[in-house]
């Protein structure tokens, strides 16, 4: 601008009170996620409609697998033909590895008008800010070890709620000589390591789960405990149907909520689609934690990660950021989803005893050391380490890997090579 037209308009604005136009800002965001299950679909139907209250339409990436693996395979794509999405689910290394690479955006002022450094707990801040900015919105916390039970079906075969993992054998041996699937399995490699984060914090005890699925000891990988835990884990496999594998985790939430298998062993997004089947936590299923993990909590959380987006679509993506950590939407959402709110200061009210036992666990775990990153679900490690891991899990559990021996040492030598 030259000085005479800065001039001139410097004389308007004082003339008139207006500057120049505002940038025309597109009011949509477009997210991608792998949240495709009935369960997840109606949590995201929630933070859809408060978008639209506030006039942003929704431009939907859904890419279906759960987990995330095939959506971030999506997503690197569209980040390097220089597509990115206003916002990604995302799950803790990674949104790192996207900050380190400079592809997000900046939230920091949002953040600091709405506080999110005081209402966000630490564990979740070390990966949605990196280097002093925010970049990602934390929308959740979810943890992985429970276990979901058919509770008609427990009270049918006459069992009762397993306090240790031998107890929990013996449950899936009586449901089993009882004709009933103990075990709903889904054979996907991140379904069973995310189940075998679990087994380690129960055969080890939660230093243990630290030392190798944390820190990534060394000689607690290669351990005399690991090897007991892949013995637990093929304990666990004898009480599957014989058609897991490839199943999806969704339809294996499906056969406990139809009766067709006892209990399956998941995240508590599983929860999501018992609440979406109408099902009532206490009445139709029961929520204990896996057992041997009791007092521990090993989480994840999706967040969502914010793009260096152009200018004209800024708008959007604070309007994204600003709902998703609102107290309200934090209640309503994670109701529906099965996680449990990402801020310290949403009432339990809304929230059934699942998610009431989940909130009290998290607040519990937090306060005495006991909460653990689930290397399964991209809080552990970087992914490079996760996915060799899922690699020698899903191989052990599916008979490529044959004994537990030879699954400890494909582990440690794995996730050497890959830290
Ligand atoms: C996500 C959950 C999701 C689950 C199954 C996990 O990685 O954190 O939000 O429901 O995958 O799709």
């Amino acid at each position: 601008m030259s000085n005479k037209s800065k001039l001139l308009a410097g004389v308007m604005l004082a003339a008139f009170g207006f500057s120049a136009p505002a940038l025309a800002q597109v009011k949509e965001v477009q997210m991608l996620h792998w949240w495709t299950s009935g369960g997840e679909a109606a949590a995201l139907n929630v933070l859809k409609g408060d978008l639209a209250k506030q006039g942003y339409a929704w431009k939907d990436v859904p890419v279906a697998g759960g987990g995330g693996d095939a959506a971030m395979t999506a997503l690197k794509a569209m980040v390097a033909a220089g597509n990115n999405p206003t916002a990604s689910q995302m799950l803790g290394y990674t949104v790192l590895d996207y900050a380190a690479a400079g592809k997000m955006g900046d939230l920091t002022e949002t953040a600091k008008k709405e506080g999110w450094d005081k209402s966000v707990p630490l564990a979740l801040q070390k990966f949605a800010v990196y280097n002093g900015k925010w970049v990602a919105a934390p929308v959740n916390v979810h943890s992985v070890n429970w276990l979901w039970i058919n509770k008609a079906v427990l009270e049918k075969i006459g069992g009762k709620v397993p306090t240790n993992f031998d107890e929990l054998i013996a449950l899936l041996a009586k449901a089993k000589a009882a004709g009933v699937v103990g075990l709903a399995q889904g054979g996907q490699p991140w379904q069973e390591a995310t189940m075998f984060d679990s087994v380690v914090l129960s055969t080890g005890g939660a230093d243990f789960y630290k030392k190798a699925f944390n820190d990534l000891d060394p000689a607690a990988l290669k351990s005399d405990t690991m090897k007991k835990a892949f013995d637990n884990l093929a304990k666990l496999r004898d009480y599957t149907d014989p058609n897991y594998a490839g199943r999806d985790w969704n339809l294996a939430t499906a056969m406990v909520i139809k009766g067709d298998a006892l209990v399956q062993v998941m995240g508590d997004w599983a929860k999501g689609e018992f609440v979406a089947a109408k099902k009532v936590a206490g009445t139709d299923f029961l929520c204990p934690r896996f057992p041997g993990t009791q007092g521990s909590v090993v989480y994840n959380s999706d967040m969502f990660g914010m793009f260096a987006v152009p200018a004209d679509r800024k708008d959007a993506q604070i309007a994204l950021a600003t709902a998703t950590l609102s107290k309200s939407f934090q209640s309503a959402f994670n109701v529906v989803k099965g996680s449990v709110p990402a801020r310290t200061d949403v009432p339990d009210t809304d929230f059934d005893a699942c998610g009431k036992a989940g909130m009290k666990d998290l607040a519990e775990a937090n306060a005495k050391g006991t909460l653990f990153g689930s290397l399964a679900q991209g809080y552990g490690a970087p992914p490079a380490v996760a996915n060799a891991y899922k690699d020698v899990v899903t191989k052990f559990f599916h008979g490529e890997i044959k004994t537990s021996e030879s699954a400890v040492a494909e582990l440690s030598k794995a996730i050497d090579g890959a830290k």
